[in-house]
């Protein structure tokens, strides 16, 4: 039970929540009491789960079974995907590895500090505890015994990483649409490479919310962050469009070492919760796996999407934003040679130079 005597605060809290309707408005005098109840993924015609404020989420990691039943939301209508993925092998996705590219010049160094920055940050509002020597490799998850993370704990930190991933592409391609049409100019195709990776960052987060609802802190924390971010990130943009891709080169690479993290708590046994779960209908439907995939499965996919997104980062801060056009969306004379596409057939971890982009 949340109470508050201001109308406007209850109205907030409600769309805090997730915008799930009160169950009652208490009227005694100017004293509003909200009863604010969470729903977990069932059908609005099943008993929805009435319980108290709090600040972290009771909610246990939900099976995928009770989440395929049904939509969240009656009005919910299956639509074609405006941005099909494209088909990854298994293959492909075992050879994602971490990679790092080394800053070369001045605006390399502040896009990297500012990510390390924003790590730390990231580290400390999720809760994000790793030995350093498994972070590094130099000791496997299987010697740990006072093992820090939980399925719960990797959920969190995968819901806050992606709430913020989706806000970068949205923001370059909103101002990259709006010097097309101010200056009369076309664009070189990069704005439907930018879109499509918020997209497909916010696909991401939606996948894991259908595993985990975040407590209201953590949608506190979100909407904080979103706000902040976001105009961060707007301004920045505006002032050095090559230094913004660059820091999400970077900020990718982190979400690769998190994702290769995640996957080997699992294959050392240390998240048993998800062991014997599969993937929710979503991510079958979104990443076109085999039906019965499991967390695991889903996982290798969103690690390889950030592959993806660390290499068209890198390789755009590489371009000539006015000049160059977006080698991802380019058609090349010689297909047989290794260029630059929407797969990860040819990945470059570091990105393509500019040299390479442009090659035909
Ligand atoms: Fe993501
Ligand atoms: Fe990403």
């Amino acid at each position: 039970m949340l109470s508050t005597r201001s109308p406007i605060l209850a109205k907030t809290a409600y769309r805090a929540v997730g915008g799930v309707k009160p169950l009652a408005y208490q009227l005694p005098t100017a004293r509003i009491s909200v009863v604010l109840c969470q729903y977990h993924g069932a059908t609005l015609n099943q008993p929805l789960q009435v319980r108290s404020f709090s600040f972290t989420s009771k909610a246990p990691l939900q099976t995928t079974q009770s989440l395929q039943i049904s939509p969240t939301n009656p009005n919910q209508r299956e639509t074609k995907q405006s941005w099909p993925h494209p088909i990854y092998n298994e293959k492909q996705m075992a050879d994602i590895e971490i990679a790092h590219r080394k800053a070369r010049n001045f605006s390399d160094r502040i896009a990297i500090n500012a990510v390390r920055f924003l790590r730390g940050m990231f580290d400390i509002a999720t809760g994000y505890k790793h030995d350093p020597k498994i972070a590094s490799g130099e000791k496997s998850p299987k010697e740990e015994t006072q093992f820090a993370m939980t399925e719960k704990k990797w959920m969190v930190r995968f819901i806050f990483l992606e709430s913020i991933a989706g806000v970068p592409g949205f923001v370059a391609g909103t101002l990259r649409h709006l010097k097309s049409i101010r200056s009369l100019r076309r664009d070189n195709g990069w704005i439907e490479t930018l879109l499509e990776e918020g997209y497909n960052e916010r696909m991401h987060l939606l996948t894991f919310l259908k595993l985990h609802q975040p407590g209201l802190f953590m949608r506190l924390m979100i909407i904080g962050a979103q706000g902040v971010f976001y105009n961060a990130f707007f301004l920045s943009y505006l002032l050095s469009p090559r230094t913004c891709h660059r820091f999400v080169g970077y900020l990718e690479e982190e979400a690769v070492i998190t994702y290769t993290r995640a996957i080997s708590d699992i294959d050392a046994g240390k998240l048993p919760g998800f062991e014997n779960m599969k993937a929710p209908q979503i991510a079958v439907d979104y990443w076109k796996m085999n039906p019965g995939a499991s967390i695991r499965d889903m996982l290798l996919y969103i690690r390889a999407d950030e592959a993806k997104h660390r290499e068209v980062n890198h390789t755009l801060a590489n371009l000539d934003g006015d000049m160059d056009p977006n080698p991802f969306m380019t058609e090349y004379e010689d297909p047989s040679k290794p260029h630059p596409s929407k797969g990860i057939a040819h990945l470059k971890n570091t990105g393509w130079s500019r040299d390479e982009a442009l090659s035909k």
